[in-house]
């Protein structure tokens, strides 16, 4: 659906994009994960054709994505980090206004339009204006909006930021729903339960470059440790806990140890060496490791600044 060879963006002497080429297949619900700069807005506007890279190709479905050529926008929805309404009209006179932007007209339209407030379950407010909706509100119009024209490919940038869970969960389902449709989804975010939550494949980005690609098990694969196993701190477990600092990363808060091992330590030593130190199995909790400790690992840095 889309591939995109090493796009280069700068502004001035900011380079906000540093060579990212991606292959994002029919269908896909593909996930830009990054910290706020490292380039993901950039990037939609770049696919978008709302400005030219100043490197690299883009297209879209086999045609040359260029800021000249209207006609590959019309192939796409773009959800922009920032709503993008018009807050004085209803809910109703957006979507008609968007719709006919796209060229839509007459029942088709009205059709499109009563199934879009239907879908984000705001029918019962089509004639209230937009600057009298909730942050949320605006948020899974400004969804629908993107999709009137029915794009193959959809952009999503942010949509969740700063909106109540209901709203959140509200536009996770549709999203999901019309990707099992067929609809492909580029969906960026900084929240990295999302990135899990969502997408099939995930892009880490940072500084304008991909730094890892894949599905949530290739990614954590590339962790210098397996599985996380969470025990508690006690005086009973300290023994243990020092002889398991050999094998591995241990840290300790919150009155828990957590145990990165090695990957060499296989997790039935970890047990054997519980049984030797009289701790029962119960005792510990293992958890796979999460995009966040990958995002640190990869970048030295915390998705959260
Ligand atoms: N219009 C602009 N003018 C100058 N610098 C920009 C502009 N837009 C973004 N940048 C810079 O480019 C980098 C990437 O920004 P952006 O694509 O918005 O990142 P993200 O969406 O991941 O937060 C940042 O360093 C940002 O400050
Ligand atoms: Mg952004």
């Amino acid at each position: 659906m889309l591939i995109t060879r090493d796009l280069v963006k700068r502004y001035g002497p900011q380079l906000a994009l540093d060579g990212v080429s991606l292959d994002i297949g029919r269908g896909e619900f593909f996930g830009l994960l990054g910290p706020n700069g490292a380039g993901k807005s950039t990037f939609m506007s770049l696919v978008a054709g709302l400005r030219p890279p100043d490197a690299g190709s883009l297209t879209l479905d086999g045609v040359a994505v260029t800021t000249a050529d209207p006609s590959t926008r019309t192939a796409l929805g773009l959800v922009p980090q920032s709503i993008a309404l018009f807050e004085d009209l209803s809910a109703e006179q957006n979507l008609r206004v968007f719709g006919e932007l796209y060229g839509l007209r007459g029942a088709l339209l009205r059709e499109r339009i009563d199934e879009a407030l239907e879908a984000v379950q705001l029918a019962d407010r089509r004639r209230d204006q937009v600057k009298k909706f909730s942050g949320g509100m605006q948020r899974r119009l400004n969804l629908v909006v993107s999709l009137l024209h029915r794009p193959k490919l959809l952009l999503c940038d942010e949509p969740t930021v700063g909106i109540d869970p209901q709203s959140r969960n509200a536009i996770f389902d549709f999203l999901e729903a019309r990707n099992r449709e067929g609809l492909t989804i580029i969906y960026s975010t900084h929240y990295m339960e999302e990135a899990t939550r969502l997408c099939s494949r995930i892009g880490i980005i940072d500084h304008g470059r991909i730094h890892a690609l894949g599905t949530l098990e290739e990614l954590l694969t590339r962790l210098p440790f397996a599985d996380e196993i969470a025990f508690p701190a006690t005086p009973f477990t300290a023994e243990f806990a020092a002889r398991l600092a050999e094998h591995g990363e241990l840290t300790t808060a919150d009155g828990e140890h957590l145990f990165r091992s090695r990957p060499e330590f296989k997790t039935s030593a970890f047990y054997a060496l519980a049984e030797e130190c009289q701790l029962p199995a119960r005792l510990f909790v293992t958890r796979r490791p999460t995009l966040e400790a990958l995002f640190l690992h990869l970048t030295g840095r915390t998705l959260r600044e």
